[in-house]
């Protein structure tokens, strides 16, 4: 008998897809992960699981899990498994790339325009009854219309974020560890060095997953290239900044402001001093939440775990790094 072992709650049409081959042992919490000690003891006898970025797949997991066949992560970025060790034991892995491309590219335009035109401290400051008056200057920010954009990570999220930028009238710049001809034609972006993406953007925004390459490469050297009015944003993951080297750059004017969903620990700790600036905005890694988008996850996630116990390909495997 198959079993699958679910880490949070998910509707229950979901459930009953799995169930329909399957016996499922669901995490009814939304919001608080399986606790680890619960998750191993369950995968003793698991086939399948189904987790999300929280859940970290190491040796551990594995040891505890003799009859895996597979791994559904509810997350295109799949920094929280060991891959070489998963697939060194024969485990599938699967990830879900493309259905939320468009939904986490909107986020960063959100998160971009919040922090640019000071949303979250103009919506704070009328909360407070501090709006007396119209001011010349009150809450002025920085305008995207005219721009110059680096992008950091040019991978499908990082241009359909290009994409949206056309409206405002950009000029894109990006750095990728591959070159992509077809982003520069259709979508106008130049593809540059790091550094003159540090030292010419108004706006960073990374996009770029976590690997060895990526991690800490917004440090505090990185900092110092970038404008004194630029804005840094991050929709990709936490540990490609250096968050102490940020909160200076920040407290020293090295750099403006920014705006983060991701962050190197989630949940942040009340303590982070990024918490008490005006000028950081920090959202809880909502990229791709979206009810329909995280509906076709959840989807692609069931259908991963549906293929793989039939002895068939899985849409969308992780392949080897
Ligand atoms: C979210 O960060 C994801 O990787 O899907």
């Amino acid at each position: 008998m198959e079993k699958v072992i679910v880490t949070r709650k998910i509707p229950q049409p979901f459930i009953e897809q799995l169930e329909a081959f399957a016996e499922v042992e669901v995490w009814n919490e939304s919001y608080t992960p399986m606790p680890r000690d619960k998750f191993l003891d369950s995968l003793k006898d698991a086939t399948a699981c189904f987790i999300t970025l929280s859940e970290k797949i190491d040796e551990a997991v594995i040891e505890s899990a003799p009859h895996l066949k597979v791994i559904a992560n509810m997350a295109v970025g799949f920094d929280n498994i060991d891959v070489p060790l998963v697939h060194s034991k024969g485990i599938i892995a699967t990830n879900t790339p493309e259905v939320l491309t468009e939904t986490t590219a909107e986020l960063g335009i959100t998160l971009l325009l919040s922090v640019a035109r000071r949303i979250v401290e103009a919506e704070q400051y009328v909360q407070r009854g501090e709006w007396q008056s119209w001011g010349p200057y009150l809450l002025a920010g920085k305008d995207l219309y005219n721009a110059k954009v680096g992008i950091f990570g040019m991978g499908d999220i990082g241009k359909a974020f290009a994409r949206r930028l056309k409206g405002f009238n950009t000029n894109v710049m990006y750095h990728n560890r591959t070159r992509y001809k077809d982003a520069e034609e259709k979508l106008g972006a130049l593809y540059v060095s790091f550094d003159t993406l540090l030292e010419n953007s108004d706006f960073i925004v990374c996009t770029a997953p976590l690997t060895e390459d990526t991690r800490d490469k917004f440090n505090e050297a990185a900092f110092k290239k970038m404008k004194n009015d630029a804005i840094f944003i991050n929709i990709g993951r936490g540990a490609v900044v250096d968050e102490q080297a940020l909160v200076k750059a920040l407290q020293e004017g090295e750099i403006a402001a920014c705006g983060l969903d991701v962050l190197r620990q989630e949940p942040i700790d009340m303590s982070h001093p990024l918490l008490s600036m005006s000028n950081a905005v920090i959202v809880p890694h909502i990229g791709s939440a979206s009810m329909i988008t995280r509906n076709r996850m959840i989807q692609l996630c069931v259908d991963n775990i549906r293929l793989v116990l039939n002895d068939k390909q899985p849409k969308t495997p992780i392949k080897a790094i």
